[in-house]
């Protein structure tokens, strides 16, 4: 029987702005990740996902706030938890969360064993300073990073080393569910390619059970996550296999994010086509109906009012109005 490593139903969080509103980044949220799977969530920038991953993390410090819902970590509700119960149950243990932009954040000034020392002094205190050297070094061996690493200074690293450096470093405790938000965003392609390798590594050797990746390049998350969520304005607008989102996209805004980044031909390598017109809503004015009727080409008045209801279709729920029968009809006609 499959359990659910991650359960999040009707999450509403929201940024209290200095005039006191409400700016609801994560807007009626449900998804579920099944224990030993793996889940990419993409969007463009300022769709919600740094708030949904610190969301999930029960990180509430102002100005972001808990609305309302429920987020389950094997059956755990995390918001009945308090600070300290938080911090010493879940955090680092059952899940790991690696923020984006981590790897610039490490302090300059500690040599990368002492932070495997400060979390073993939290989780492992039993442990002597050798025996976390030697259970870092081997950790090290077995994910291919130099051993040497640890005793170097953050700064001494390349971009790439450094980002596979954290990876190690906050999953040193095995946690169930690691959270990585952008974790290949501003490296080379080579680079990311050994992150991505590493994070299947850790899958491989079971140091984690589950893997969220976040990205805003959604074809980079198809030989890395088995389901992708798209998300667009505070909701999930798709969510289907990652062959499903990456093929055979159903949503206007998941078949356009496909359509925004090219796939690299020779004489071309990298280079991006335009980005999808217009930009995502502001979300303090979110308008009424589907948030993305104002970029879609397809919008119709009825697109403009109420709450657009998610259908399901073939194991996959998107939400937009036409069936996946109509869509794909106007999509056999688009300009390739
Ligand atoms: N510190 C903040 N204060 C107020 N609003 C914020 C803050 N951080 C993010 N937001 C709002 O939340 C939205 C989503 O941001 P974020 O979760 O970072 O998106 P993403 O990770 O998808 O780029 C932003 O568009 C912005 O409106
Ligand atoms: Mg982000």
């Amino acid at each position: 029987m499959s359990t659910n490593i991650l359960e999040v139903s009707g999450l509403k969080t929201y940024y209290k702005t200095r005039l006191k509103e409400k700016v609801f980044a994560v807007d009626g949220v449900d998804f579920e990740l099944e224990e030993g799977k793996t889940l990419g969530i993409a969007g463009e920038s300022g769709c919600g996902k740094s708030t949904l991953a610190l969301s999930l993390m029960g990180f509430y410090f102002p100005p972001l706030h808990y609305g309302s819902g429920s987020i389950r970590i094997h059956g755990k509700d995390i918001m009945k938890l308090n600070k300290e119960q938080l911090r010493s149950q879940v955090s680092g243990r059952e899940i790991a969360y690696i923020p984006q932009a981590a790897m610039n954040a490490l302090n300059p000034t500690l040599r990368i064993i002492r932070f495997i020392e400060d979390i073993m002094k939290e989780h492992r205190p039993e442990l002597s300073k050798k025996q976390v050297w030697d259970l870092a070094a081997e950790r090290f061996q077995t994910l291919n990073l130099p051993e040497k690493v640890l005793k170097s200074y953050p700064n001494e690293l390349s971009g790439g080393m450094k980002q596979r450096t954290v990876i190690a470093i906050s999953t040193i405790l095995n946690p169930k569910v690691l959270i990585a938000d952008e974790p290949t965003s501003a490296l080379d392609v080579t680079s990311q390619k050994a992150v991505i390798k590493l994070m299947k590594e850790l899958l491989d050797k079971k140091f984690i059970r589950s893997l969220v990746f976040i990205t805003h390049e959604l074809p980079l998350l198809y030989h890395v996550t088995d389901d992708i969520m798209v998300m667009y304005a505070g909701e999930i607008v798709e969510r289907g296999t990652a062959e499903q989102m990456i093929f055979d996209p159903v949503h206007p805004y998941t078949k356009k994010l496909m359509g925004s980044i090219l796939v690299p031909e020779e004489g071309m390598k990298g280079q991006k086509l335009a980005a999808i017109p217009g930009a995502p809503p502001n979300l303090k004015q979110v308008p009424p109906g589907c948030r993305f009727a104002e970029r879609c080409s397809y919008a119709r008045d009825e697109c403009r009012v109420g709450k657009i209801p998610v259908q399901t279709s073939g194991g996959r729920q998107y939400r937009c109005h036409f069936d996946t029968d109509t869509l794909k009809e106007w999509y056999a006609h688009e300009q390739p």
